[in-house]
């Protein structure tokens, strides 16, 4: 019998992060490799790693110092740091951890089982101008729902975030390939896809991004069409008509502010100011009422005052999302807003997160209210309680449903829920027509 391997594989970060641990198993497993959730038996053991915050960071530095009596007790274990820490550190990881056999950056997850074959460390973390991960085979975490790459880098450089760094130039897929690997997953029964990109509405693989989306509108089997990330500054009527026209687009958007403060998104170079951003909010509602839209804010960019704050306050009140990521502005390396005068104290910068979070649990309380006694399309993901047949899935605006079935149901389908009950990051509710 084959005799194979352990790895287990510990992910951080984005969903991009995500989907690169779903390539590198399919890498992995193509050598020889299955998976394991418990460290204690791995061959192998990955850190995919991010490095958009600090605290991130640290998270996974004390994780891996860990490791150092693992490695002594079982020296035959490798130990990997792939993802974004693994590109911004190279071989600092290995000085300060020299347990740690090999680093392979976010560009490089195609020579990963390369570097499994040597001896001593490693470390691959070449810039890659190719389309990297295109086409690499893929063990997917849902048998339903599935991550796809569209782009890859970003050209944005605003002024607080690492991305540009440690994930290299922004290039485009070529249309053909992604649509070729939608029409592939739709044949094996995949009810919804993810684009995936910093900024999707830049995409220029042979075609607008506007056009990729009603390509992929034509693929048959195929349900729901995701996308993240939209950057404000090229969100176009093009993208808002297609959205408002192709009913496979879900009627989710997440379109990051960051600061309700024009002088602020001027430091930060978002390239748009709070009015242009409003203006755009209101087109997208103009032409799709239902339209979810989320966000995300950063509390506390240096130089950020008290009535800066009150903006992004404002914002919140005038645009009420349907939910947000908040968090603390973090000095990250190589950016300029690290080397801006004008740091924002830490404390300040929690008590300003926390109004912030605490405002919009109540706008989206709120608004999840207003669905009680709606009846809505809900994509099972999961079932929660096989008992009872209790299960949760999405709406087309990203709502999280969680309800119950007279009878068994399968994850995938799609079915219609009336809502009992909002709260501020759920939903529950009852199936209809069954
Ligand atoms: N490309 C996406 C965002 C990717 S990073 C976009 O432009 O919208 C996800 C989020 O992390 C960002 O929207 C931002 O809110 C947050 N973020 C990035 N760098 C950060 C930093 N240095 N400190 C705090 N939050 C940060
Ligand atoms: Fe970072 Fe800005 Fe690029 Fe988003 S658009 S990844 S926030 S640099
Ligand atoms: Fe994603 Fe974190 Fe890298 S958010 S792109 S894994 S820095």
């Amino acid at each position: 019998m084959e005799n194979r391997k352990l790895a287990y594989i510990n992910t951080w970060g984005c969903q991009m992060n995500a989907h690169d641990t779903e390539k590198m198993k399919g890498l992995l497993s193509l050598v020889g490799y299955d998976f394991t959730d418990k460290q204690e038996e791995a061959d192998l053991i990955l850190f995919n790693t991010c490095s958009i915050r600090q605290k991130a960071e640290q998270k996974f530095y004390s994780t891996l110092g860990m490791m150092k009596a693992l490695k002594q007790k079982k020296p035959h274990i490798k130990i990997g740091v792939t993802g974004c820490i693994a590109q911004q550190e190279g071989d600092n990881i290995h000085k300060a951890f020299p347990f740690v056999d090999f680093t392979v950056g976010p560009q490089n997850i195609s020579m990963l089982t390369d570097a499994l074959e040597y001896d001593s460390y490693v470390s691959l973390i070449t810039e890659n101008k190719q389309l990297h991960t295109n086409n690499l085979p893929a063990i997917r975490s849902d048998q339903r729902r599935a991550w796809v790459n569209i782009m890859y880098g970003c050209n944005n450089f605003c002024t607080y975030c690492v991305v540009p760094y440690v994930r290299g130039r922004e290039s485009s897929r070529p249309y053909g390939s992604i649509l070729a690997e939608i029409g592939q997953l739709a044949e094996a029964n995949y009810q919804e896809v993810t684009l995936l990109g910093q900024n999707v509405n830049s995409y220029n693989g042979g075609c607008p991004f506007h056009t990729l989306l009603e390509e992929i509108q034509k693929i048959d089997r195929l349900k729901r069409i995701r996308f993240v990330t939209s950057h404000p500054k090229d969100l176009n009527d093009e993208l808002i008509n297609t959205m408002a026209t192709h009913n496979k687009i879900c009627k989710h958007i997440h379109l990051p502010l960051q600061s309700g403060s024009s002088r602020v998104l001027k430091l930060m170079n978002r390239k748009y100011t709070f009015d242009e951003y409003i203006d755009k909010v209101n087109r997208l509602r103009l032409k799709i009422p239902d339209m979810a839209i989320t966000s995300d804010i950063i509390a506390g960019f240096p130089t950020e005052t008290t009535a800066d704050h009150k903006e992004t306050v404002r914002a919140l009140t005038e645009i009420r999302f349907d939910g947000i990521f908040a968090f603390k502005y973090s000095n990250r390396p190589f950016t300029k807003a690290s080397q801006m005068e004008g740091q924002v104290d830490e404390l300040v910068k929690s008590e300003r997160l926390k109004e912030i979070l605490e405002l919009q649990d109540n706008i989206s309380e709120e608004i999840n209210k207003r669905m009680e006694g709606g009846t809505y399309a809900v994509l099972i993901e999961e079932c929660t309680d096989t008992t009872q047949n209790l299960y949760s899935g999405r709406t087309q605006t990203n709502k999280i449903i969680n309800f119950n079935s007279p009878r068994q149901l399968a994850v995938g389908d799609i079915v219609d829920v009336k809502i009992l009950n909002g709260y501020r990051h759920s939903l529950d509710g009852c199936i209809v027509n069954t």
